[in-house]
């Protein structure tokens, strides 16, 4: 039976196979955003955009959004003397706000308080129910309120001197609660929950696989999926009964089909997601739960859960208590917004955590896209070097005699014949530190390719003799540049861009299939017909300066105490962040 089902779904995925669905979390508004969550979503974003890039004919659509029902947000809301439908929105608005100044590109961004949600919900829980996976029952046990979840007793520690039980997990304190619930059957589902989580590349990176496996080699409990309406008001009533709310995770789950327009059909055109980007605390609701209420309903579970780790901050969680939680529009304020998606993207991997530290991004920021990356640029650009302002073409007899006499042209040619087929791997598995890592060798390779050609030492040649040798390392410099620029699109996307720009590169020429196009692939491959059309005039209207090195505070100029008409010119943390991301030109 569910063999059929599976085989009359898989029908429906590949009559649609040109969509590429891809989802974030939705995000707790019941506080503001953090970089960790902004990682969440700049993962999707890359990964989409490389999408878009690699496969452009692909219907490739990322959706993201904010998860407002629950007790924690009713009490976050009250903390804060707001209603809390309100109190939703001002969260919900600064997700978005982060969001576009991060260039996220999202082409949905649901509430679960919208009513196109809730009506998605309720069908979703009638189709449950009609097919009879849902019942009622007496239900007791330990609930966390914080983390709205029951726990068994071997989750849970005992304080003995308070008597308080926490849970192991999340350290959150639970209460004993007794009440009647309705009950999802996920205990039917532990056979199709196992053989969809061992499909190939099904939860990646692998380590959380097995942690998948693991829970489930032991029986899976029944999970109660709704809670009393006097308890849990702020939530969307059960269909058909008023006492009781739809469990906030059910309900925080079908986002992803309401995003789509579930229950209309027209949803099944990008069902179901090919990669939804979670972080590892939501693994179980993610890789149990959510697949066996698809199956329920019967359809078809994602294609991909791609997990990641999370970030610590000088070594230690996150969080409010430890006065320690990173806000991206400071941390943007120091960086640029580009500079902290280069960071996360750079020093995040998936299966461990990563450390946040203010030296290392500066570090790391300053060394690669500075130093490396913005410098090559400024090198190539230089008035003193390039006074026509041109993108040359090689001249082949100097470019032949390069590659053979200058052991780092050589190098930089093997590096770039090796980028695309690289970095395509990385991303194809969501490395983009690898991609990173892939582009930084060879700008290095490039820099010291500069710096053994010696092009200063050409300039000025009689009758312009040396010129054809200065034109082909500047060339040379700036096919490397170029090609850097088109594969760091999916990461930096506005920098990436403006130093297409500058180096005059249409829009149509910075498709993924256009790195095969550059020098190292003259003798190698005929494909090369368009190389013509690169010897051109740069852009005079944007800068060769990338990416400003920054400072450490001792360093910076002691700030003037402004004057009176001074300070009300001086901008607003909010308008110097709009004027840094504005600066920038946007994408296509
Ligand atoms: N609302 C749920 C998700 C429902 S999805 C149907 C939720 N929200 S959350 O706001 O708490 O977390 C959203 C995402 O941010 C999760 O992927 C979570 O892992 C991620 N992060 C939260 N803290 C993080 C770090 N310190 N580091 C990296 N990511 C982190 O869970």
């Amino acid at each position: 039976m569910l063999i059929r089902r599976i085989k009359l779904l898989k029908c429906l995925g590949a009559r649609y196979s040109s969509s590429h669905y891809v989802t974030t979390p939705i995000f707790y508004v019941n506080a503001a955003p953090h970089i960790g969550h902004l990682y969440s979503a700049v993962i999707a974003d890359a990964h989409c955009r490389y999408q878009k890039l690699r496969h452009p004919a692909t219907d490739v659509r990322l959706c993201t959004g904010t998860d407002e029902h629950g007790t924690k947000i009713q009490q976050a809301a009250a903390s804060h003397n707001v209603p809390v439908d309100q109190y939703c929105q001002q969260i919900s608005s600064r997700y978005r706000e982060v969001f576009q100044a991060a260039h996220i590109q999202n082409d949905d961004f649901i509430r679960t308080t919208e009513e196109r949600h809730k009506q998605a919900v309720a069908q979703f829980w009638r189709t449950l129910h009609s097919r009879g996976h849902i019942y009622s029952a007496a239900y007791s046990g330990w609930y966390c309120v914080s983390d709205e979840v029951f726990l068994t007793d071997s989750q849970l520690r005992l304080d003995e001197a308070s008597g308080t039980r926490y849970s192991l997990e999340s350290g959150h304190p639970v209460e004993w609660t007794e009440e009647t619930n309705y009950m999802f059957r996920l205990s039917q589902f532990q056979d199709d929950v196992r053989h969809w989580v061992k499909q190939e590349a099904r939860i990646r990176p692998a380590k959380f696989e097995k942690i998948l496996l693991d829970t489930l080699s032991e029986p899976l409990p029944d999970v109660s999926v709704s809670r009393p309406s006097n308890r849990v008001h702020w939530a969307i009533p059960v269909p058909g009964d008023d006492t009781q709310t739809v469990y906030v995770w059910l309900d925080a789950l079908v986002n992803y089909l309401s995003s789509l327009g579930y229950p209309n059909e027209k949803f099944l055109e990008h069902w179901p997601p090919a990669q939804q980007v979670i972080g590892k605390d939501i693994l179980k609701f993610h890789g149990i739960y959510w697949p066996a209420f698809l199956l329920a309903v019967g359809l078809q579970p994602p294609q991909q859960i791609y997990v990641h780790s999370h970030w610590t901050v000088d070594g230690q969680k996150m969080s409010k208590s430890k006065h320690n939680v990173v806000d991206p529009v400071q941390a943007a304020q120091q960086y640029t917004m580009e500079g902290l998606r280069y960071f996360l993207l750079r020093e995040g991997v998936a299966h461990s955590d990563g450390n946040y530290s203010q030296v290392k991004a500066q570090r790391i920021l300053n060394s690669e896209l500075a130093d490396t990356l913005g410098n090559l640029l400024s090198r190539a650009c230089a008035k003193s070097l390039n006074p026509c302002q041109v993108y040359p073409q090689p001249h082949a007899e100097h470019l032949a005699d390069l590659l053979q006499s200058v052991d780092a042209a050589k190098r930089l040619r093997d590096s770039l014949l090796q980028l695309s087929e690289r970095c395509e791997a990385h991303y194809e598995c969501n490395h983009f530190h690898l991609v990173a890592d892939t582009t930084m060798a060879a700008l290095h390779a490039a820099n010291n390719f500069f710096e053994s050609a010696k092009p200063w030492e050409l300039k000025g040649g009689k009758e312009g003799a040396n010129e054809p040798r200065l034109a082909t390392i500047i060339a040379m410099t700036m096919d490397t540049l170029r090609l850097c620029g088109i594969v760091l699109q999916p990461i930096i996307p506005q920098l990436a861009t403006r130093l297409l720009d500058k180096l005059s590169v249409p829009a149509s020429q910075r498709g993924w299939d256009c790195l095969n196009e550059n020098f190292a692939r003259r003798d190698s491959s005929s494909n090369i017909s368009s190389s013509n059309s690169r010897s051109h005039q740069l852009d005079g209207q944007s800068s060769a300066m990338l990416f400003q090195r920054i400072m450490d505070e001792k360093d910076k100029p002691v700030e003037q105490k402004p004057q009176p008409q001074q300070a009300k010119r001086s901008k607003s943390k909010k308008e110097r962040l709009k004027t840094a991301t504005t600066a920038t030109t946007t994408t296509s």
